[in-house]
């Protein structure tokens, strides 16, 4: 038992609902209540919901060990009066706990000390954020705070234990614990509650005094009813909580009366890139807030997305799974999701550019959509995306602005490095933020040529990791200066990052690269129109250019289609076309490699879309052969090894890769994770320092089966997941894989497209 006896004073919907959730889950010895109203005794006593009540504390409060206080904000202070008259007859003792679910916080606790003068030991200041438009007794529900926020304001005076109770009893009935300073809480729900009850109460006035009141409210559309619906809720609570809580809430007034005139300057000068801008921040933040605050990704939507609590207490380690039973042959004519490298680049270069920027065929993932919001935050106009179509209002080289909240990447490594070079240049401060994954992986190596240019920049996480705090040269009044950089690793990340940061520094500044990587970022900047001399392994921009709008259409990611390329290839009888895919030379390894491997790979209707080449891929099952993989072609294939393991493990003999240890630090170490499930699933291998040793099983004339079921983890990385369920392809029983909303950074609707070519994915959702 959590308490011998609570005591709930007041029973309307708050109160009466806690009495049902405590009753219902039998969690205390005895409930006893307090109402002004008889009836609502008479109905709870009747109702079962609690053992004794009455109109006066003392009748019943002797014995308590928990006074729960649930009336109206005004009332609270009296209500004290009664306690601690209690206290002093003996009734209740002097460590009882105490506690309140009222939603202004500054001023029980004043009252509190006006009538104890020394704060009891048990008085926990407490507020359950759960609500509904009815109230009273008999709109009670045993379930109402379950998910939701219950929001504890320690004070030095309360003791550990009383704090401790508190939260174990509002645990109990399904509520989530969040601690909170007392100022704070108050200054918080002025915004998120007390404001948006005040403005709907408003719209409603307004539009009943209006002399044509009904033909507005018989025409009222969805907006007003959606608008309004809160407005229905107590007067007499409101007008409490309104005078309760006056400071925060005039300062959240005042706050608003500036925007709502900003807004109508905006509408009177017609501004529409402004309006739209501003707009479209707005859905966005509506849509994603939530997803931000629990690591959630942008593409899942949350239980119930109106209900903005849920933006407190969404699970944040929610996980789906795929379910895979075997399936031997696939065929079809596909098309994969936009190329993610690209995308990202679009609207980077987009936004940097004077004029309006066009993109079509843009990835809506995870990671691309990072990008799009971390620039929506520096104030640039973007709509969309709608089917891949994108418009950016281009604000010129110099015209980001700061955001007002850190700048998160979510999973994608693309964003966090590229954008910490052009962020080095600006006239403003930046912090970047990821989830778990992107918070592992090196940023110093980033950092580190930036500071050589000049830039002022900290990896502030433990190990030369995220958050990125950047402090922008033009703020200081300097300039990056151009550096030659001959980078360690061949990455193209590290590559566009400082060529991004030489647009604004003074002078040259060359990247030397040991080997090619993606040279995404150089065909894209002539397209802007900005120049880059590129020399065999040598690329170099000059500082102090502009660059021009332009359209761009994303070509389909041959990342995405190499998982096609190898299910073909090791699938019965199988035969795939991919339309229209990126033939970057820089990206295609993949075709290089699984063509020694002996896979059977067409390329048709070589053409270009923009400046990037696009071929259709036609890939038949094929009986491939271990190799040894030549290391030249490893940054060619960097982000398609996963699957390539999967086709080693298919392939007659031994595949041997090594000079990949960037490979390690990718979304995850994709050598470990993958030699991990690869083990799992039956197939032998060995972990190098940079690579692995696959031992193929496709010379088992037995068995067609090279993988056996078994269950998987992504590690958060969307590319195991996926190279996984390609292995239930040469699997002999299901195969589980844990934590698939990560397939969303690169391939939303991966497992609805294997299905449709003859797979078998069941997703089940978290
Ligand atoms: C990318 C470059 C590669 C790749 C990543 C995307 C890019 O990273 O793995 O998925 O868009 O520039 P590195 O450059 O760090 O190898």
């Amino acid at each position: 038992m959590l308490f011998e006896q609570v005591c709930i004073i007041g029973l309307g919907l708050i109160g009466a609902s806690l009495a049902q959730a405590i009753k219902d889950r039998q969690l205390v010895g005895r409930l006893v209540a307090v109402d002004r109203h008889a009836l609502s005794i008479e109905a709870a006593l009747k109702d079962n919901v609690i053992d004794a009540g009455s109109d006066s504390l003392l009748d019943v409060v002797e014995g308590s060990d928990c006074i729960i206080i649930a009336v109206p904000v005004k009332t609270v202070a009296l209500i004290f009066e009664d306690i601690e008259q209690a206290m002093h007859k003996g009734l209740v003792k002097a460590d009882c706990v105490i506690s309140d679910v009222s939603s202004t916080k500054l001023n029980v606790v004043d009252a509190a000390k006006k009538v104890f003068h020394e704060l009891p030991i048990g008085f926990v200041p407490a507020h359950p954020i759960a609500g509904a438009e009815q109230s009273g007794y008999s709109a009670r529900r045993g379930n109402l705070f379950v998910n939701h926020s219950l929001i504890i304001c320690e004070l030095t005076s309360t003791e550990p234990e009383a704090i401790e109770k508190v939260s174990k009893l509002w645990k109990s009935v399904g509520a989530k614990i969040m601690n909170m300073d007392v100022e704070h809480h108050d200054a918080v729900l002025a915004y998120t509650s007390h404001l948006p009850h005040l403005l709907a109460f408003n719209l409603v006035e307004q539009l009943a005094s209006h002399d044509d009141n009904m033909d507005i409210f018989r025409y009222a559309a969805g907006g007003f009813r959606d608008f309004s619906r809160i407005a229905a809720s107590d007067p007499v609570m409101w007008h409490d909580i309104f005078i309760a809580n006056k400071p925060a809430l005039l300062n959240a007034l005042d706050e608003y009366s500036s925007y709502l005139a900003k807004l109508r300057n905006l509408i009177d000068n017609e501004d529409s890139t402004e309006l739209l801008g501003l707009l479209g921040r707005a859905q966005s933040a509506r849509k994603h807030f939530g997803h931000m605050l629990t690591s959630t990704p942008y593409t899942k939507q949350l239980s119930d997305p109106s209900n903005t609590d849920n933006f407190m207490t969404t699970s944040s380690n929610a996980s789906s799974a795929y379910i895979i039973t075997p399936s031997t042959t696939i065929n079809g004519s596909i098309h994969v999701p936009g190329d993610k490298s690209i995308s990202h680049r679009s609207i980077m270069f987009g936004s940097l550019a004077e004029g309006v920027t066009k993109v079509t065929g843009f990835l809506e993932g995870e990671d691309a959509l990072a990008t799009l919001q971390a620039f929506r935050d520096m104030g640039v106009t973007i709509e969309g995306p709608e089917n891949g179509e994108v418009t950016i209002h281009g604000v010129g080289i110099n015209g980001l602005k700061p955001s007002n909240t850190p700048l998160y990447m979510g999973n994608s490594g693309t964003t966090m490095r590229l954008l910490s070079g052009i962020l080095a240049a600006q006239s403003f401060d930046s912090v970047l933020t990821g989830d778990a994954s992107l918070s592992k992986r090196p940023m110093e190596r980033v950092a580190k040529p930036l500071r050589e240019m000049g830039a002022t920049i900290q990896t502030t996480g433990e190990r030369g990791t995220a958050p990125i705090s950047i402090t922008g040269s033009a703020k200081r009044g300097s300039k990056l200066k151009g550096i030659t950089y001959d980078m360690p690793v061949a990455s193209a990340q590290v590559k566009s990052c400082l060529l991004l940061a030489g647009l604004w520094a003074e002078g040259k500044t060359t990247v030397i690269q040991p080997e090619i990587s993606r040279d995404h970022t150089e065909r894209m900047l002539s397209a802007f129109g900005y120049n880059v001399d590129v020399e065999g392994n040598k690329i170099s921009v000059i500082g102090g250019g502009k660059m021009t709008a332009c359209n761009i259409a994303v070509p389909a990611d041959i990342s995405s289609a190499a998982f096609f390329m190898v299910a073909a290839s090791i699938a019965k009888d199988s035969e795939i076309t991919i339309n229209k895919v990126g033939m970057n030379p820089t990206r295609t390894g993949v075709i290089d490699i699984l063509k020694l491997m002996n896979a059977n790979i067409t390329i048709s209707n070589e053409t270009y879309v923009g400046n990037e080449p696009v071929a259709d891929i036609t890939i038949k099952s094929a009986t491939l052969k271990g190799i040894q993989i030549p290391e030249e072609f490893v940054p060619l294939a960097i982000d398609e090894f996963p699957v390539l393991f999967i086709a080693a493990s298919c392939a007659q003999g031994q595949t041997v890769l090594t000079g990949a240890k960037e490979l390690r630090i990718k979304e995850s170490d994709r050598i470990a994770v993958m030699a991990e499930g690869l083990i799992q699933l039956g197939v032998n291998c060995t972990v190098t320092e940079d690579g692995i040793i696959i031992e193929g099983k496709g010379d088992n004339s037995e068995s067609e089966a090279v993988f056996g079921g078994g269950e998987i983890y992504s590690h958060h990385d969307h590319r195991i997941a996926m190279s996984f369920s390609i292995a239930s392809l040469r699997a002999n029983d299901t195969i589980k894989i844990e934590g698939v909303e990560t397939v969303n950074t690169s391939f939303p609707g991966f497992a609805e497209l294997c299905n449709s070519i003859g797979m078998n994915i069941a997703v089940k959702s978290a």
